[in-house]
C-alpha cells in the first residue's frame, strides 16, 4: 500500500485516484502526519504530493524525516519533489519564469520511473513527453546521490532521481489529465518501483469488505436509509452479500423523485435481489409541510427535517437493529478531516441521517469509507445493480423539491416528472447523457402564452439545464445541438400537458448555479 501525504495541492485527490486505478490500495494524509503513524502505515512507497507554498521560505511544510528513512521508495511531486530535494541536501529556488501549462519534458537517461514513457521521440532518439506544469520554483542543485531524469527548457531539473534509493522527483504534475503518459508513470512507480501487486479491484475490494462487515456485525442487524442513490445503493447491494437477512432497508419515498425511481428502487431491490425494504409512501406528508413555503432554503431544511422524522419513525418500529448503515466515501472523509484541521469544508449533512445513532445507540457501518466514486461505480456493477442506477447523474437530496421553483405541488411535481424524463429519455437515446455530468428539467411556474391546435393555451414553462464539470464546483453549460434541443422541445410540449413553453439554460456555473434553487 502506498501513503501519499498532502501538501495542499488541488490535484492531491487525483494523485489517489491514480493510484487506486493502476490497483494498489492508498490513502491520503495531511504532511505532518506524525512519524510514528508512518511507520505503523507500514507503505510500500510514499508519494509528496503538490503544494502552493515556497520550499526557499522557510516555515512551510516538510516531510517527516522518517519519510526518507523508512528504505522504501519516494515520490515526489512538484512541491513533494522540492521539499525533498532541499530536505536531502540539494537547493530550490525561484524560477526566472513561471512555467504553468503544457510543456515538453526530455527524458534524460534511462530511469525507472520514465524508461520507454513517452509520447514523441526527438530526431537524436530522445524521449519527449507532453505534461503539465504548474510551479514558480525549482530545483536548482542536485542532492547527493541524485541524478537528472527529465529536463524542460525552463526547469532543467525537471525530474530527478536517486536510483539507489528508490528516491524519484518530477516537477510535472503525472496525476492531471494533462499529462497523457502520467497514469503509466504512477502505474510505474506502484508496480514496479514499490512493487506493489495489482490487487485493489472490485472482486478483491468485495471480498474484503464482505468479511469486514460480517466481523464488525456478527449476526446483529443492520438498518439502512436506501436514497435511490449510488451510494447508498451500492451499500445496500453489498451489505444484503455480507448479511443478507440481517439487513433492512427504509425506503422513503418523498414524492419527489424522478419519474418511476420509486418503482425502480422496488424492482431492484426488493423483487430481484430478494433485499428486505420497507418503503413508506410519504409524499402527502411531504407535500403537506410544504404547502405555502417558497424560499429554497426553507425547503431545504423542512425535506431534511421531515426525512429524519420518517425514518426515525420507521426505525423506531424495528426491533433489534444494532447499526445504521451509511454511504460515507472517502471524500467525504477526506473533508470531514480536513473540516477538523480547517482545512476544508463540512461534511456534507445528508451523511447524518437523523439523531438515529445516538438516540438509539446505533454502530456505524460505512463499508465505502476507504472508496472514490469511481470505485463505488464499478462495485455497484460488480455487485448486479443495474448500469443505469449506478451511472446516473447525481440527485438533489431535496430531490424536485428545489427544481419547482417556489411552492412545491403535486400537479407541478407530475408535470415536471414526465417532461425531465423525455429530456433524460432522449439524451440517453442520443449518446449524450454519459457526455453530460448532469442534467434535468426545471418547473418554473409563471405561464406563457401557446397555441395548440385552434386553441390559446396559457400553461407554464419548462427550463432544460445540461453541465458539463469535473467537480461541480465549477461547469459549463453543455453545448447540446439545435437539432437535438428542438426535437426535446417539441416532444415536450406534444406529450406533457401543461407546458406551453421550453427554454433551454445557458449560464455557466459561476455565475448561476447548477440547480435553480
Ligand atoms: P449547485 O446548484 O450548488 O449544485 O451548483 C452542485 C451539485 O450539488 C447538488 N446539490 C445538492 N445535493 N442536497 C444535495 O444532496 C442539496 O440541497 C443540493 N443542492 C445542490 C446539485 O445537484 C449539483 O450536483
Amino acid at each position: 500500500r502506498i501513503l501519499i501525504l498532502d501538501f495542499g495541492s488541488q490535484y492531491t485527490q487525483l494523485i489517489a485516484r491514480r493510484v487506486r486505478e493502476a490497483g494498489v490500495y492508498c490513502e491520503l494524509h495531511p504532511w505532518d502526519m506524525a512519524a510514528a503513524a508512518i511507520r505503523d502505515f507500514a507503505p510500500s512507497g510514499i508519494i509528496l504530493s503538490g503544494g502552493h507554498q515556497s520550499v526557499h521560505v522557510s516555515e512551510t511544510p516538510r516531510a517527516e524525516p522518517v519519510v526518507f528513512d523508512l528504505g522504501v521508495p519516494v515520490l515526489g511531486i512538484c512541491y513533494g519533489m522540492q521539499t525533498m530535494a532541499e530536505q536531502l541536501g540539494g537547493s530550490v529556488a525561484a524560477a526566472l519564469e513561471r512555467e504553468y501549462g503544457y510543456a515538453q519534458v526530455r527524458a534524460r537517461g534511462h530511469s525507472r520511473l520514465l524508461r520507454d514513457i513517452e509520447d514523441h521521440t526527438t530526431p537524436e532518439g530522445y524521449g519527449l513527453l507532453d505534461v503539465w506544469m504548474s510551479h514558480g520554483d525549482r530545483v536548482e542543485t542536485l542532492p547527493p546521490g541524485f541524478s537528472v531524469i527529465a529536463e524542460t527548457a525552463n526547469a532543467p531539473l525537471a525530474g530527478i532521481a536517486d536510483e539507489s534509493r528508490g528516491f524519484y522527483g518530477v516537477q510535472f504534475h503525472p496525476e492531471v489529465t494533462h499529462t497523457p503518459q502520467g497514469r503509466r508513470i504512477i502505474a510505474r512507480f506502484c508496480h514496479e518501483i514499490c512493487g506493489c501487486g495489482n490487487l485493489w479491484t472490485p472482486s478483491n475490494i468485495i471480498d474484503d469488505a464482505v468479511t469486514a462487515v460480517r466481523e464488525q456485525v456478527g449476526g446483529d442487524h443492520v438498518l439502512l436509509g436506501l436514497s435511490g442513490g449510488v451510494d447508498s445503493s451500492v451499500v445496500g447491494a453489498l451489505l444484503h452479500r455480507a448479511i443478507g437477512e440481517q439487513l433492512t432497508c427504509v425506503f422513503v419515498d418523498n414524492g419527489l423523485l424522478r419519474l418511476g425511481e420509486s418503482d425502480q428502487v422496488m424492482a431492484t431491490f426488493a423483487r430481484h435481489m430478494g433485499v428486505r425494504v420497507i418503503r413508506v409512501d410519504a409524499e402527502a406528508r411531504f407535500l403537506e409541510r410544504l404547502k405555502g413555503v417558497k424560499d429554497p432554503e426553507a425547503k431545504r431544511k423542512l425535506i431534511g427535517n421531515t426525512f429524519i422524522e420518517v425514518f426515525d419513525a420507521e426505525a423506531g418500529k424495528l426491533q433489534g437493529v444494532k447499526w445504521l448503515a451509511q454511504g460515507t466515501i472517502y471524500p467525504d472523509v477526506i473533508e470531514s478531516a480536513g473540516a477538523k484541521t480547517g482545512k476544508a469544508k463540512v461534511i456534507k449533512s445528508h451523511h447524518n441521517v437523523g439523531g438515529l445513532p445516538e438516540q438509539m445507540n446505533l454502530g456505524l457501518v460505512e463499508p465505502l469509507r476507504e472508496l472514490f466514486k469511481d470505485e463505488v461505480r464499478k462495485l455497484g456493477l460488480e455487485l448486479g445493480l443495474p448500469a443505469e442506477m449506478v451511472q446516473r447523474h447525481p440527485f438533489p437530496g431535496p430531490g424536485l423539491g428545489v427544481r419547482i421553483l417556489g411552492e412545491v405541488q403535486k400537479d407541478y411535481a407530475d408535470t415536471l416528472r414526465r417532461a425531465d424524463h423525455i429530456f433524460i429519455e432522449e439524451l440517453r437515446a442520443a449518446g449524450l447523457y454519459d457526455r453530460v455530468s448532469q442534467a434535468f428539467a426545471v418547473f418554473l411556474p409563471v405561464r406563457s402564452v401557446g397555441v395548440v391546435g385552434d386553441n390559446r393555451q396559457y400553461a407554464h414553462v419548462i427550463a432544460l439545464r445540461a453541465v458539463e464539470t469535473v467537480d461541480f464546483m465549477t461547469a459549463r453549460w453543455a453545448n447540446l445541438s439545435y437539432d437535438f434541443l428542438d426535437h426535446v422541445s417539441r416532444r415536450i410540449a406534444n406529450e406533457v400537458e401543461g407546458v406551453s413553453r421550453v427554454v433551454y439554460d445557458i449560464t455557466g456555473k459561476p455565475p448561476g448555479t447548477i440547480e435553480w434553487e
